[in-house]
């Protein structure tokens, strides 16, 4: 089984950090969002992956040679991000008829991975949502996927497509993909997976709807700082170095980094070789060899080698006055 993971997008929403990083390498958690999918992988037994880069790809493929070197790892290159379903298709030489399991790589899951891959036939991953409108969308009979549509405006259900696919019959997928490709079908200015699918059932594919509970999002600052505060709260790593600091769990404060009069935490990661001093961090993720000074920060993401300085305030405030910094 070849796991299939695209990372070819911008990650737009989280600028400025993916002018610099691209978004799969940014640390949650303490690792890297892609070392949180492969270490999954890994463990799952899962020894081949497509990587389908784009932007910046090259710091991907240095990242997971260097960290996975036994990993039987494939890079392929999306010139242009035209869309989930024209990265899988860019992948397709990698994969022949293999079965494939595409994982999107800014997803962080929490699943029986094993479950998934037992499935008899082609399984998507879907979970209930509130508001189906931005996701793809499922439509199930008998824990069969009937239709499939993308961002509808009217949800005819609301399972939401959540980014994790096993597909059996991958000639299919791709005989799907070719003839999107080959008559220009785009959604929404994108070649779609879903729309891929949606071939598939019309040629007669069974596609097992799969429920998923545990799908964290890291495409936006909020997301990233949520799935921070889940990974952190599961794995409840709390190992601090010592200093003369209060790390408050559950935090990650790499081994290398340097804390000093400060409080860190609930919910900070503080990157290797981070230096925060007279600070106070909570829920915020502070980059490798950052430099954080005389600061409060919540809910705050700060890139790696920024600079960080707040100060003391120097009052002379008389009796019964109020001061309130907003
Ligand atoms: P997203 O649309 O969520 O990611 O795609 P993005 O485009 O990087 O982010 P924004 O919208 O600009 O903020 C989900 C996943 O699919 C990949 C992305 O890299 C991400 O991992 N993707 C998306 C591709 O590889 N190619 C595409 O053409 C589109």
């Amino acid at each position: 089984m070849r796991a299939v993971i695209p990372v070819a997008g911008f990650g737009t929403r989280l600028r400025p950090h993916t002018y610099t990083i691209p978004k799969v390498l940014l640390n949650v958690a303490g690792k890297p969002i892609l070392a949180h999918i492969l270490d999954r992988l890994v463990a799952e037994g899962i020894s081949a992956v497509t990587i389908v880069v784009g932007h910046m790809g090259d710091q991907v493929e240095q990242f997971v040679r260097t960290r996975y070197s036994t990993l039987d790892a494939a890079f392929i290159e999306q010139t242009e991000p035209l869309g989930l379903g024209h990265a899988i298709w860019c992948a397709r030489h990698t994969f022949g008829d293999e079965p494939i399991f595409i994982i999107l790589g800014d997803t962080i899951f929490d699943l029986d991975i094993a479950a998934l891959l037992n499935a008899p036939s082609n399984a998507i991953g879907v979970k209930r949502v509130e508001d189906p409108r931005r996701f793809g969308v499922v439509e199930v009979s008998d824990g069969l996927i009937t239709r499939l549509i993308e961002k509808p405006q009217h949800p005819p259900s609301n399972l939401a497509i959540v980014g994790i696919y096993l597909i059996r019959h991958t000639q299919c997928l791709v005989d799907c993909l070719d003839r999107l490709i080959a008559n220009r079908v785009q959604t929404r200015g994108e070649f779609q997976l879903t729309d891929a699918l949606q071939c598939m059932v019309e040629r007669g594919e069974q596609l097992i709807a799969f429920p998923i509970e545990g799908w964290y999002d890291c495409g936006k600052p909020e997301t990233l700082l949520e799935t921070n505060r889940y990974l952190l709260d599961r794995e409840m790593q709390t190992v601090a170095p010592p200093s003369d600091s209060i790390v408050l769990p559950p935090s990650y404060v790499a081994p290398t980094a340097i804390l000093e009069r400060s409080i860190v935490g609930p919910y900070a990661t503080i990157g290797d070789g981070a230096i925060v001093r007279d600070s106070r961090i909570q829920n915020s993720i502070i980059g490798t060899s950052a430099i954080v000074t005389a600061a409060l920060l919540n809910d705050s993401l700060v890139g790696n080698n920024a600079i960080v300085s707040g100060s003391f305030h120097q009052l002379n405030v008389g009796d019964s006055s109020q001061i309130n910094y907003a």
